[in-house]
């Protein structure tokens, strides 16, 4: 028997009818109230059904780094449906998506030139760990079969990704014994972290493949920051114990952290590197793996064996190649970056007297990326609710409260954010 959400009689009979049949993400549907039917969405505005707006602090999972409906990317994606939406991209080229790869190989730092396109961040994820595989094969060494990742980490959800995800405080805790194991250690700070993990890797890193990090930021983990200098320390361990260095920047790419890919703050080259989310500003699915030059060569010979193995059946969709282009036409043309920058100071300041809460555990920004983090997340529907109340899009999750609005949110709309979440948690602050 479908069940039907209990929903107000303003509800949209769509809502009623289709409840019954879906399943919702992260979601226990046993017990969870219906979701918000949205009618429209506009700028850095979500438009409910029965016409309230909400203030966008969420960015549609950080991927509308430019507002949603943009129109130079709208206009961009209505001129390609019209000339051709899809086309399989084995054995035939289409132009968005390689427009999109030779721009997204100028942006990133050489060597890193090769772009493999898929349709979504775990799915990169997957690309990411099978070239890393595939790299030392085609080389005839075997053995280097496994991964380095780091507490706290989030990749995906898909099965090899779920793998390099924290085992303990990640979503996937249940399928343990059916995922391959990984090495999962702290990210390094400090010196006698770094000396720890290079330790670690001396002893353990014979049957080492790759390390694959979230730069700067562990996003669904937590939104957990680190400096720039551990990245440096990951890179040179890398360097030191001949592994690869995987860089997930699918949510840190594209200006989340003020400058276009985490990884520039500390000057480090990755070997591969994962992109999604605000690729096509947040308007479809794609995502890319970008690997360097020696990556690829290492799959160049005579044996059809040694091709990488992999081709989803939508890569590189033309539409969502299109919608991309566009993207990085705004970010050329527009000051996200500064925005970001911008974003990074109201947060810091507007948050921070939080801190003073009782239950408040920290208060960080780092680019357009708010956290304020709590002692008890037991009431969590309770927050959940009292945010769309005050007239914003809030998703609480873990231990944390975090808004991670789009780049263009006005002076406004930011401030409208930022009170609503100092007066939400101040009100849980008084009632825990
Ligand atoms: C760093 C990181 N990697 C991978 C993923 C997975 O992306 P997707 O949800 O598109 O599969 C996410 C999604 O939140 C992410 O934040």
């Amino acid at each position: 028997m479908a069940r039907r959400p209990q929903t107000g009689p303003s509800a949209p009979g769509w809502l009623a009818e289709g409840y019954g049949h879906v399943w919702l993400p992260y979601t226990q549907m046993a017990s969870v109230p219906p979701p918000l039917p949205v009618a429209e969405t506009r700028g850095t505005r979500i438009v409910l059904a029965d016409g309230r707006e909400l203030i966008d602090g969420i960015a549609s999972w950080w991927t509308a780094c430019h507002g949603y409906n943009h129109p130079h990317i709208r206009a961009a994606v209505a001129a390609q449906l019209d000339r051709m939406p899809h086309v399989m991209f084995g054995g035939l080229a289409n132009e968005p998506a390689l427009r999109l790869a030779s721009r997204l190989a100028a942006m990133l730092p050489d060597p890193l030139s090769r772009v493999f396109l898929s349709e979504s961040g775990s799915v990169a994820v997957e690309i990411a760990l099978k070239m890393a595989l595939q790299y030392w094969l085609n080389q005839g060494v075997s053995g280097r079969h496994r991964f380095v990742s780091f507490q706290g980490a989030y990749h995906g959800d898909t099965f090899a990704a779920m793998s390099v995800c924290d085992p303990e405080e990640g979503m996937h805790r249940l399928f343990a014994g059916a995922l391959p194991e990984q090495h999962v250690v702290p990210l390094p700070h400090e010196e006698a972290g770094v000396a720890a993990f290079d330790a670690y890797l001396a002893r353990h890193g014979e049957d080492v493949a790759a390390v694959i990090v979230e730069p700067l930021v562990q996003g669904a983990g937590g939104m957990r920051f680190h400096g720039p200098e551990t990245l440096r320390a990951l890179r040179g361990a890398c360097d030191r114990h001949g592994l690869l260095l995987i860089a997930d920047e699918i949510m840190t790419g594209f200006g989340r952290t003020g400058t276009m890919f985490a990884c520039e703050q500390a000057e480090v080259v990755p070997d591969i590197v994962t992109l999604s989310k605000a690729l096509t500003g947040g308007t479809m699915a794609l995502a890319a793996t970008v690997a360097s030059e020696r990556i690829f060569e290492a799959f160049l010979s005579d044996d059809p064996d040694a091709a990488l193995m992999h081709g989803p059946t939508f890569m590189a969709n033309p539409l969502a190649c299109a919608a991309a282009n566009a993207s990085l036409d705004l970010f050329e043309r527009e000051p996200r970056l500064a925005q970001a920058r911008a974003i990074e100071g109201h947060l810091k300041a507007a948050l921070e007297p939080a801190r003073a809460l009782p239950g408040v555990v920290d208060v960080r920004a780092r680019g357009a990326i708010g956290v304020v983090q709590l002692d008890d997340m037991s009431r969590i529907a309770w927050l959940k609710k009292r945010f769309v109340a005050a007239g914003v899009w809030v998703r609480p999750f873990g231990d944390i409260v975090y808004v991670t609005p789009a780049l263009t949110i006005d002076a406004a709309d930011l401030a409208g954010l930022t009170d609503a979440l100092i007066d939400v948690v101040t009100a849980w602050s008084r009632e825990r």
